[in-house]
């Protein structure tokens, strides 16, 4: 009997050598200590053995046992390390590749130039003052100077959002930022109306107008006004605060003229051209051969719309401008299309 164990465990040992994977160790272990195995028959048959025999051969098939349950993990171990030292080398990952770029968002170009402008104008004392994108007709035409049915309406084709039951108030959204000059000034007159105090404020943002949609108009795009309210204000003081601007968005040699324009809420009114950066003023494609390039409108105050923000146009004067940043943009940046702005394309956006 004891001989017979020791067969037993020499054979198991013997077909251990030549597991490799874990499917046949699972086999393996099967064959030699589940419950049909030659070993596991040694102890059903130690019963029928006599009470001599059975302590030591008992004994005995308890030691091949722990001996052929100790091979079969240290096996295990191996046949697992194996396994892992196949797959590393198999699907090796090679750490040196550079890593998949995360792309960090960044401000629109509209902002950036937004931005630009609000710098400026904040250097010279222009306070930001944000107003409404929805304004009433009141606000963006009837109080800046342009009465119903005028006809400088027609420059401005809008979108109405509602217009039952509000007569000739309709609420729209405003197509210019002029609208915010009347809200500033009656928000400042309404604290002191007796002696309302001095203004000076940019107004940034989006404007919408119902236009075709084409390379040079969009139905939307952003507007920074400016207006300086106060006592004794002439057009010379507009123009050297539009020409200070001018030299420090476009450079210290950038030479600005003024010619004669039209607006409603202003009078007299001025568009300020700079000269075109593009060819120095020789004539250009981007300038459409003028040596010019048209950045802004601008005027003094009317005295109906200092009236109708509160201020006495006896004693009061001001003088207010209106730009696009998206324009300056344009230009600058030889952009022939507008709707590049608002297409969210990437590739036009991570250029800026
Ligand atoms: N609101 C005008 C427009 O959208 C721009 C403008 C012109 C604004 C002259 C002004 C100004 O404040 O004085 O076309």
């Amino acid at each position: 009997m004891l001989d017979e164990l020791n067969q037993i465990e020499k054979n198991a040992l013997d077909s251990l050598q030549s597991v490799a994977d874990p499917a046949a160790l699972e086999a393996w272990r099967v064959a030699q200590l589940g419950r049909s195995s030659p070993l596991m028959s040694v102890f059903a048959g130690l019963g029928k053995l006599s009470k001599e025999e059975r302590p030591a051969v008992g004994q005995a098939a308890n030691q091949v046992k722990v001996a052929l349950e100790s091979a079969l993990e240290e096996k295990s171990a191996q046949v697992k390390n194996a396994a892992l030292a196949k797959s590393l080398a198999e699907e090796k990952l090679d750490v040196t590749l550079p890593g998949r770029g995360v792309n960090i968002g960044r401000l629109h170009p509209a902002t950036q130039q937004l931005r630009r402008v609000l710098d400026i104008l904040a250097e010279m004392g222009f306070q930001v003052y944000t107003s409404r994108e929805v304004e009433s007709d009141d606000m963006n035409f009837q109080a800046l100077n342009f009465p119903l049915h005028h006809p400088a309406r027609e420059m401005q084709d809008s979108f109405y959002v509602e217009t039952q039951g509000r007569g000739d108030n309709p609420l729209l959204m405003r197509t210019h930022t002029s609208p915010g000059q009347i809200r500033a000034m009656r928000e400042a007159s309404a604290m002191n109306p007796q002696n309302p105090p001095p203004i000076r404020i940019a107004l940034p943002g989006m404007c919408f107008r119902y236009e075709q949609i084409t390379a040079r108009s969009e139905i939307q795009f952003n507007q920074v006004e400016g207006l300086a309210v106060g006592e004794g204000i002439t057009f010379a003081d507009l123009k050297g605060t539009l020409a200070d601007f001018a030299h420090r968005m476009f450079g210290q040699d950038a030479r600005v003229r003024f010619r004669a324009s039209y607006f409603p809420f202003t009078e007299p009114s001025a568009e300020m051209d700079i000269e075109c950066f593009v060819c120095g003023g020789k004539g250009c494609g981007v300038c459409k051969n003028s040596g010019w390039l048209e950045i802004l409108g601008c005027g003094m105050v009317h005295p109906v719309v200092l009236q109708n923000g509160g201020y006495d146009p006896k004693r009061y004067t001001g003088f207010a401008f209106g730009m696009g940043p998206e324009r300056q943009l344009m230009l600058r940046n030889k952009i022939n299309d507008i709707r590049y702005f608002w297409g969210n394309d990437v590739r036009f956006l991570e250029q800026f």
